[in-house]
């Protein structure tokens, strides 16, 4: 989710005005409550009737909610401070270290987070596991996934766990190449191979794409990433794109045919009124419908954002 520095701000006000005509005239996001102020990237399991939100944040920050409006602040995944393992990618230690873009899924009776520790600006970023039979406290951690340093060609943050069947898939990534994906060993978490395919990549705005998030529904698979840039307060230019394709390797295409690895992209939620820079994006499948869980900035600070998404056209719609 956090970016190289690089000046997309031309750039991307520019594709911003000439993409507004076409699109939809957004929802704000479902009115959520309580504990919901400076969430950036949010991740949520539903399990047994309670939402447990995790961000990035210091000790990655856990809220709860039993229904999915009012939020309560419930401790963190680190409350004694980052695993000593990710010093060497933060560049900081403990309770000061900012890890980043938690991704939770609960699997087989455990929630399982991949997290990322990085530095803004930096290749040198590493994704890291912990499970919990809780989601609160308990946590097991297995240490590094996967990594990149500076000449890797791509980013190792913003993980995203994708779950099908008894195959698990890692996506990945931000700015360089683009969005990257790998196959886990299921019994591990690891990768089960060196194997690294190229999903989607933006090949203007300085390669700005990141926080991936894959979907299975219909017969397709769907490629949520966040466009431009992530961390501004009201200057953000976050928004929130799409492409699909019939196999999780690919090739994903947008809705109007172009490419995810040509910088194609569907926007389906980007600024409007006082909503800023939507992003950092995650899915959620509830018991009402699927929903679109991110953060967007007000003048203030970053908030929890939910929608739901319809998908009966064969593209999904934020409502
Ligand atoms: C959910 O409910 C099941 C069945 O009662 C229980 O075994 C499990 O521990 C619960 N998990 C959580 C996280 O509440």
């Amino acid at each position: 989710m956090y970016s190289p520095i690089l000046t997309v701000v031309t750039l991307s006000l520019c594709a911003g005005l000439s993409l507004a005509a076409s699109l939809p005239i957004y929802a704000n996001p479902a009115a959520a409550t309580g504990d919901i102020n400076g969430v950036h990237d949010p991740t949520i399991c539903k399990v047994n009737g309670t939402y447990y939100l995790y961000t990035t944040g210091n000790g990655i920050p856990i809220r709860t909610s039993t229904d999915r409006k009012n939020w309560v602040a419930a401790g963190e995944v680190f409350p004694n401070g980052a695993p000593s393992e990710t010093d060497a990618y933060t560049g900081s230690s403990g309770t000061a270290a900012n890890l980043w873009a938690p991704d939770c899924t609960y699997v087989d009776g455990k929630f399982y987070i991949y997290y990322a520790a990085s530095s803004f600006g930096s290749e040198h970023s590493g994704i890291f596991l912990v499970s919990s039979p809780n989601g609160l406290t308990g946590w097991s951690d297995y240490g590094l996934v996967t990594s990149s340093a500076s000449g890797t060609g791509y980013n190792a943050i913003d993980p995203h766990l994708f779950v099908s069947g008894s195959e698990w898939y890692l996506s990945l990534g931000s700015f360089w190449s683009g969005i990257k994906l790998m196959t886990l060993d299921p019994s591990t978490g690891k990768p089960a191979s060196t194997a690294v395919t190229s999903i989607s990549d933006r090949l203007t705005n300085g390669g700005a794409e990141e926080a991936s998030w894959i979907y299975e529904t219909g017969g397709y698979f769907y490629l949520f990433t966040s466009f431009d840039k992530c961390c501004d307060g009201t200057s953000s230019t976050y928004n929130i794109r799409v492409s699909r394709a019939t196999s999780i390797t690919g090739p994903y295409t947008d809705q109007s045919g172009v490419a995810a690895l040509k910088s194609g992209g569907t926007e389906i939620l980007g600024t409007h009124e006082s909503i800023y820079g939507p992003g950092g994006q995650s899915l959620l499948e509830d018991s009402d419908g699927v929903l679109l869980i991110y953060h967007y900035y007000s003048t203030t600070t970053s908030i929890l954002g939910i929608n739901r998404l319809d998908f009966s056209s064969g593209w999904p719609v934020v409502s």
